[in-house]
């Protein structure tokens, strides 16, 4: 068994005053050794549940799960909240959206880093503090032994992030958990910080769960990409094929939504239209389908298969059967446009 990670059916259902959500259904994929994976889309579709199950801090008291979680073989799913404290930070380490939420704001940033050295590794105050100056001078921070002295208040955004990058990374973790790492910072800090994480992958050998709503984001630095839309996987496949030849009408629509260099339309953004699935009451049929511009009849009963396009790219959408009219898309005709030309048409019906 080669991947550090392998999520199997994983389904997450939260228990809400108006009901049960399903927030995760049936959700599968691997992380590799040294590979960094991107988990994308909307608001709401279940990448923050995903990235908790894994490190185990659903809240238990509402929440139901299933499928398993194997981290080098052990289920973390199962696992005991001691066995789960022993392994985040030290196998898997994380990082969220809010650097300045996550911080203490009455401790200085290297006493913070050096908590991880002297509660897991048992060593003095004083060697645990020259240690997280090391780590602050990895994460680029300038004067690390001057700035290690400072409070979370004195550091920009951008200088934030990088301190709980140190934090994360302080136990030599496998696997790195980047939950909308660069969603707080402006568009520059935000390259300078993927940048960043791409240079610490590749130099500390681990591996990067990427979650993040902005698929423009995941290019430079991902090898593979997953495409969530409502607590399920609708496409997946290696950076390449997503880009070159995306096939699924959700991930089109994220493509478009893209701000584009070339773009000769005057800079206006496309966004996909239609509300996200309601997760209380889960649709039979294909989620995307009330969104969809090509939705057949037969999307709205059955779920879609999952086909294989090549060896690492997959996509559930029932345009890919052999039976649906060929629908091709490309950046210049959007699918809005698209709907015109082909008109849904009745397909096979629900056996
Ligand atoms: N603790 C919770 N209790 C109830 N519902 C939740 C909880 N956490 C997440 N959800 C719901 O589960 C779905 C997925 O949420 P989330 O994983 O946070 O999405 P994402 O990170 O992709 O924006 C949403 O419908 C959200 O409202
Ligand atoms: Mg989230």
């Amino acid at each position: 068994m080669n991947n550090l990670l392998e999520v199997n059916q994983l389904q997450v259902a939260f228990h809400t005053k108006y009901g049960k959500v399903h927030a995760i259904r049936g959700v599968s994929f691997h992380v590799g050794r040294k590979e960094v994976i991107a988990i994308v889309g909307e608001s709401g579709c279940g990448k923050s549940a995903t990235a908790q199950s894994i490190l185990g801090l659903l809240p238990k008291r509402n929440t139901e799960t299933s499928g398993s979680i194997l981290m080098e073989g052990q289920d973390l799913l199962s696992s005991t909240e001691k066995q789960l404290k022993e392994i985040r930070g030290s196998k898997i380490g994380m990082i969220f959206q809010d650097p300045m939420t996550s911080l203490n704001p009455t401790m200085t940033v290297g006493d913070q880093v050096a908590e991880a050295f002297v509660v897991h590794l048992g060593i003095s105050a004083k060697e645990a503090f020259q240690k997280s100056i090391e780590l602050l001078q990895l994460v680029g921070i300038p004067s690390p032994e001057a700035r290690a002295r400072q409070y979370p208040h004195q550091f920009s955004g951008g200088m934030r992030q990088r301190v709980l990058i140190a934090m994360a990374l302080a136990l030599q973790p496998d696997l790195l958990i980047a939950d909308e790492p660069t969603t707080a910072l402006d568009v520059t800090v935000q390259s300078q910080i993927l940048a960043l994480l791409k240079e610490l992958q590749i130099r500390r050998d681990m591996s990067i769960l990427l979650i993040t709503h902005d698929l423009g984001v995941v290019a430079n630095i991902a090898q593979r990409v997953i495409v969530m839309y409502a607590g399920e996987i609708v496409e997946s496949g290696s950076v390449e094929e997503i880009f070159a030849r995306p096939q699924h009408p959700y991930t089109w629509g994220l493509l478009e939504s893209l701000p584009r260099m070339d773009d000769k339309k005057g800079g206006k953004l496309r966004s996909i239209t239609g509300t996200p699935a309601d997760l209380l009451n889960p649709p039979t049929g294909c989620a995307f389908a009330p969104r969809c511009p090509y939705t057949m009849e037969i999307c709205e009963n059955m779920k879609p298969y999952e086909y294989s396009l090549s060896t690492d790219h997959k996509a559930s959408c029932w345009l890919q059967d052999e039976r649906a009219p060929k629908v091709t898309w490309n950046y210049e005709r959007d699918a809005s446009e698209q709907k015109t030309t082909i008109s849904p048409r009745p397909f096979f019906k629900k056996p």
